[in-house]
């Protein structure tokens, strides 16, 4: 069955329906697009895992209406999380806990911790505050690229998830930070939007666990490959390195592309570039659809590479992954 694409507001009834029925309802975060079940229902989860082909040891992040609901699934809940939820929930900061044993198996891969999110899109937040939180990853199959559109999620699981709820382009464009509370001090286990800088204006510490050196135990979701699009992908460290790999892919009779903020398409010649926008806000929120639109119509992408601060190494850890560690 194909899926039915219907505007968020217009679509919120039946989407209640059909999370308190078991079924599946893709919709617009802040950051990506998810795809929900209801968390305590396992049968209902099972099917998100079967839609993506994802891993079973790689467990979901539980969406909630308000930071306060944490305690119903979660348990030992240190202080840091209430001063975190005050000055980032809702926003794409998801947090590690200790988790209630009445939290499935299936949503945490079998562990003891449970990773929690508040959504910004008010209608998601009314969907769950109507039916239950929602375990959610991103709404993309397995390995490929994130969804920041409607059409994604149609393009990636139109046969297997049979309402998508459109709530526009995604604003942030890359997934939520993910932060550790459970380990000795605190730590960034996926680095997104809020960045260790802004966790400090909160937290004494924060640690940074690099995808070289990560504890696969702790984050089982950063030892897969992942936002790869479907052709060959590569990170331009440098202007003159991306030239010289466009041309040489040229010569060989591939159609390259060189997908770069505005400044850099401007020494580009009259090469194909997609143009990311001005600043690392735009480079962001137009990465994964500038490589869905790449992959679609070139074989050779080149990406390239911003200086590793602030956002710009949030940004710089998809697009390695993107080019599965391959640089020029
Ligand atoms: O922005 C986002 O976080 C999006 C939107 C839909 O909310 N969701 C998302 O989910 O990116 P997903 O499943 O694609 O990525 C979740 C990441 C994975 O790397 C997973 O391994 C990790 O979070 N994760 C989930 N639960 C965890 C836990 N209990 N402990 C450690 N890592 C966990
Ligand atoms: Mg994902």
């Amino acid at each position: 069955m194909k899926s039915v694409i219907v505007p968020q507001k217009k679509g919120l009834k039946r989407a209640v329906q059909m999370i308190n029925d078991g079924g599946l309802v893709a919709f617009a975060t802040e950051t990506v697009y998810g795809l929900g079940a209801d968390f305590s229902n396992p049968k209902a989860v099972a099917k998100i895992f079967e839609a993506k082909g994802r891993p079973q040891d790689n467990p979901l992040i539980v969406h909630l209406a308000k930071s306060e609901d944490a305690t119903k699934i979660a348990k030992d809940i240190p202080n840091e999380y209430f001063l975190l939820a005050k000055k980032f929930m809702p926003g794409p900061l998801t947090i590690v806990l200790n988790k209630l044993d009445s939290v499935p198996d299936i949503v945490t891969a079998g562990g003891d911790t449970v990773a929690v999110r508040v959504p910004k899109n008010p209608t998601v937040r009314k969907l769950i505050e109507l039916s239950h939180p929602l375990a959610a990853p991103s709404a993309n199959r397995s390995k490929h690229i994130s969804p920041t559109t409607a059409e994604h999620v149609a393009t990636d699981l139109g046969e297997s998830v049979d309402l998508i709820l459109d709530g526009g382009e995604c604003k942030v464009g890359i997934e939520s930070t993910v932060l550790d509370l459970t380990s000795k001090s605190p730590t960034i286990l996926r680095p997104g939007a809020i960045t260790a800088e802004m966790l400090l204006s909160v937290l004494t510490s924060v640690s940074e666990n690099h995808s070289t050196t990560i504890n696969v135990a702790k984050s089982p979701g950063m030892k897969y490959e992942h936002y790869s699009p479907t052709c060959e992908t590569v990170l331009g460290m440098t202007l003159e390195s991306s030239m010289l790999a466009y041309d040489k892919a040229k010569s060989q009779g591939k159609r390259a592309v060189y997908v770069c903020l505005q400044g850099a398409k401007q020494k580009f010649g009259d090469r194909h570039t997609i143009v990311l926008g001005k600043n690392i806000r735009d480079y962001a929120r137009n990465f994964y659809a500038s490589l869905r639109f790449a992959e679609e119509h070139f074989d050779y992408i080149i990406i390239e590479a911003l200086v590793e601060t602030g956002l710009g190494s949030s940004v710089m850890n998809r697009a390695k992954k993107s080019a599965g560690g391959k640089f020029v």
